[in-house]
């Protein structure tokens, strides 16, 4: 008797132990293919998905600022984590009088904003928005209040478990292309170097503030989106796609060499362009029909006028990779984050989001 009650408890003990391991939160950083309502609180930005067709398919089946027909890849890793989506930061800190604020950062915090690059000026199109730099910004103020409430001790603790998400880069690429001035200053290659050393600095400062576990996505195939295909007969632009390889490239070398200098970081890197393009390659393998052009928008490929209220819509949200010119639906994202947690090699590198929670 004594003997069993003993082995109960101590398997229940071991149970939650196991589920210790997973992580207690998600902090999320970057661009709005993980933006869940940032934006919506910025007065100035032109990126907002605040209206219909956006959101269609959520559950609430209204717009809630995710630039999809649904979920987007911070929902869909949350719910595989087990974790409610980390809310957007600043729905957190604009309502001043809830005491309980500052506790719920420690159940994960969004900081990504549609329209945010790496550099603070890729957000120029956008009018507003919050580049990764000042996202970093926030977090460490988040960290510091943290601190002061909790300790720094079991703040190391919650955070070195905890899962960092950095979605980053496109608006930066996007950035290149539309900038005659940047193409003059910088080579394709002295722009990527300079973008993978930016964000060496700043996840730098996440790690220098408790962060040990990165999930890392490189940018996806730019030149195949509706937006760049309707500028060359619906094939995909070749520069844009050669700078995205190339800045995933200085970005795969950035990550290696900085995990050389800090031995006890994590990180999971998506190749979110060679994933992309599998999908584009063999569509109906994974129940796509449709590559090509965007479901909710107008014009060629839906392409040349953004998804609005007025705009058609495809029948079939589910075949369809792009939701608008420039975001997948989400029934490539689940694709997305299905490979993210569980491989193979050729899209998550060295390790994936599994092994990622179990070190
Ligand atoms: C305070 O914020 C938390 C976390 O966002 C939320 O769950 C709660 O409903 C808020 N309380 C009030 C009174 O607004
Ligand atoms: C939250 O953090 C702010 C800033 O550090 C502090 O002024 C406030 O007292 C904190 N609230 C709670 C409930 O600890
Ligand atoms: C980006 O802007 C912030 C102010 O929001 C500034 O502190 C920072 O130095 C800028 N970073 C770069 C690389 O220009
Ligand atoms: C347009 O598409 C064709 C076919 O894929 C490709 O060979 C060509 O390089 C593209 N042109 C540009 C300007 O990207």
């Amino acid at each position: 008797m004594g003997n069993s009650v003993l082995f109960i408890s101590f398997f229940i003990f071991s149970f939650g132990f196991l589920e210790a391991q997973k992580a207690p939160a998600v902090y999320v950083f970057g661009d709005s293919l993980v933006d869940i309502g940032n934006n919506n609180y910025l007065s100035l930005s032109i990126e907002k998905a605040i209206l219909p067709h956006y959101g269609i398919d959520f559950p609430t089946k209204k717009p809630t600022g995710r630039f999809s027909n649904g979920k987007n890849a911070a929902d869909l890793i949350a719910e595989k984590l087990g974790l409610p989506t980390s809310p957007p930061y600043l729905s957190l800190v604009s309502n001043v009088h809830n005491n309980s604020n500052n506790v719920s950062f420690l159940r994960g915090v969004n900081f990504a904003s549609g329209g945010a690059g790496i550099f603070n000026v890729s957000d120029n199109g956008f009018r507003q928005s919050i580049p990764l730099p000042k996202q970093v910004d926030y977090y460490s103020l988040v960290h510091e209040q943290l601190a002061q409430q909790i300790g720094a001790s079991s703040l190391g603790k919650h955070l070195s478990k905890s899962i960092f998400i950095v979605v980053i880069g496109g608006n930066d690429i996007f950035g290149y292309f539309d900038s005659k001035d940047l193409q003059k200053k910088n080579t394709p290659q002295q722009y990527v170097d300079s973008m993978a050393s930016t964000l060496k600095v700043l996840l730098q400062r996440l790690y220098n503030n408790g962060a040990k576990k990165f999930e890392i996505a490189g940018v996806g195939a730019i030149g195949c989106c509706p937006a760049y295909r309707v500028k060359n007969k619906t094939e995909c632009v070749s520069e844009a796609n050669d700078l995205s390889v190339k800045y995933n490239e200085a970005l795969q070398s950035m990550l290696k060499e900085w995990q050389l200098e800090n031995r006890d970081i994590g990180y999971s890197y998506f190749d979110t362009y060679a994933a992309i393009q599998d999908l584009v390659h063999n569509p109906t393998s994974y129940g796509f029909a449709n590559v090509k052009a965007a479901c909710c928008g107008f014009g060629e490929l839906n392409a040349q006028i953004p998804c609005l209220p007025i705009s058609s819509m495809c029948s079939n949200r589910k075949d369809h990779i792009f939701w608008d010119a420039f975001h997948p639906t989400e029934a490539a994202a689940r694709i997305f984050v299905d490979e993210i947690f569980n491989g193979p090699s050729k899209y998550i590198s060295p390790i994936n989001m599994e092994q990622l929670l179990a070190i």
